[in-house]
C-alpha cells in the first residue's frame, strides 16, 4: 500500500502563485500535495484543481466538522473534483456523513482522531475524563469501523493506531523532520525513517521542504533516508 514515494508536501504558503511555483521548482520529484486551511482560504478550489491538471494528487486537508448534511454535501462536492485525500473529524456522525458523501468516488478519507495539539487537559475541558491515546484508540478503531480508509496521527502514535485501525488503514503523519531540520512549532517529532518503521504509509512535511534554500535538494536528501531506512 505504501507508495514507493511517500512524501506529501504541504504547501502552507498564502497564495496560489507561491504554491504553484514551489510545486514548479520541485518538478518530479514530488506529485503529492497537502492543500490546509491557509491555502484554501486564499484560493478556494483553484489552486486544488491546477495541481491536479499538473498530474498531481491532493490531500485536501480541512478536517470538516459539521452536521452530517453539510458534511455529506461538502465532501460529495469534493469527490467530484478529483482530490485524492480529505480530512473529517472523528466522531461518528461525521464520518458515516463523508462516506455517504463519497459514494463510490475514489476520493478516500482520513480521521482525525484527537488534534495533536490537544492534551489530557484540552480533552477534561471538553468533558472527556480520559488519557489522549485512549481517545485516539477508541476513534481510529470507530473511523474504521464507520468506513474510513485511514488515520491522520503523530508517528509517535501510528503503532498504537495501527493496533486500532488494522494493517488496511492508511496511516499519513504529520510531525516529521530530519534530525538535520529543526523542530519549528512542534512538539512531538520523529524522523522520516522513524516514521516509516512506526507503520507511516504518508508523510506529510512542510516547511523542512517548503523552507529549504535548495527545495528540491531537501526532497531528494529525505528521499535517500527514506530509502536507508528501508533497506
Ligand atoms: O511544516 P510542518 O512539517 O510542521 O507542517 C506540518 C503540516 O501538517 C501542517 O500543514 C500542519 O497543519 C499539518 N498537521 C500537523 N499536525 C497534525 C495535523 C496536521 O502538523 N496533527
Amino acid at each position: 500500500m505504501t507508495e514507493s514515494n511517500p512524501l506529501i508536501i504541504a504547501l502552507d504558503v498564502e497564495s496560489g502563485a507561491e504554491a504553484l511555483a514551489l510545486a514548479s521548482s520541485l518538478g518530479d520529484s514530488v506529485s503529492f500535495y497537502k492543500v490546509g486551511m491557509e491555502l484554501y482560504a486564499a484560493e478556494g478550489m483553484s489552486v486544488v484543481r491546477e495541481l491536479l491538471a499538473r498530474g498531481n494528487q491532493v490531500f485536501l486537508d480541512l478536517k470538516l466538522y459539521d452536521i452530517p448534511e453539510t458534511v455529506k454535501r461538502a465532501t460529495a462536492r469534493i469527490a467530484s473534483t478529483g482530490v485524492r485525500f480529505l480530512t473529517v473529524h472523528g466522531s461518528d456522525a461525521v464520518m458515516r456523513a463523508a462516506v455517504e458523501g463519497r459514494g463510490a468516488s475514489p476520493l478516500q478519507l482520513l480521521a482525525v482522531t484527537v488534534l495533536t495539539s490537544f492534551d489530557q487537559h484540552d480533552l477534561a475541558q471538553l468533558g472527556y475524563p480520559c488519557a489522549v491515546i485512549d481517545l485516539v484508540r477508541l476513534r481510529a478503531k470507530n473511523a474504521r469501523a464507520c468506513g474510513i480508509d485511514g488515520i491522520v496521527c503523530s508517528p509517535l502514535d501510528a503503532p498504537v493506531v495501527r493496533a486500532a485501525a488494522g494493517p488496511e488503514a492508511i496511516l499519513v503523519t504529520p510531525g516529521v523532520r530530519s534530525h538535520t531540520a529543526g523542530k519549528g512549532d512542534q512538539k512531538r517529532v520523529a524522523t522520516p525513517a522513524e516514521a516509516i518503521a512506526a507503520g507511516a504509509n504518508y508523510l506529510v512535511i512542510g516547511r523542512q521542504v517548503t523552507r529549504a534554500a535548495d527545495p528540491k535538494a531537501e526532497v531528494a536528501r529525505i528521499l535517500e533516508e527514506i530509502a536507508a531506512a528501508r533497506t
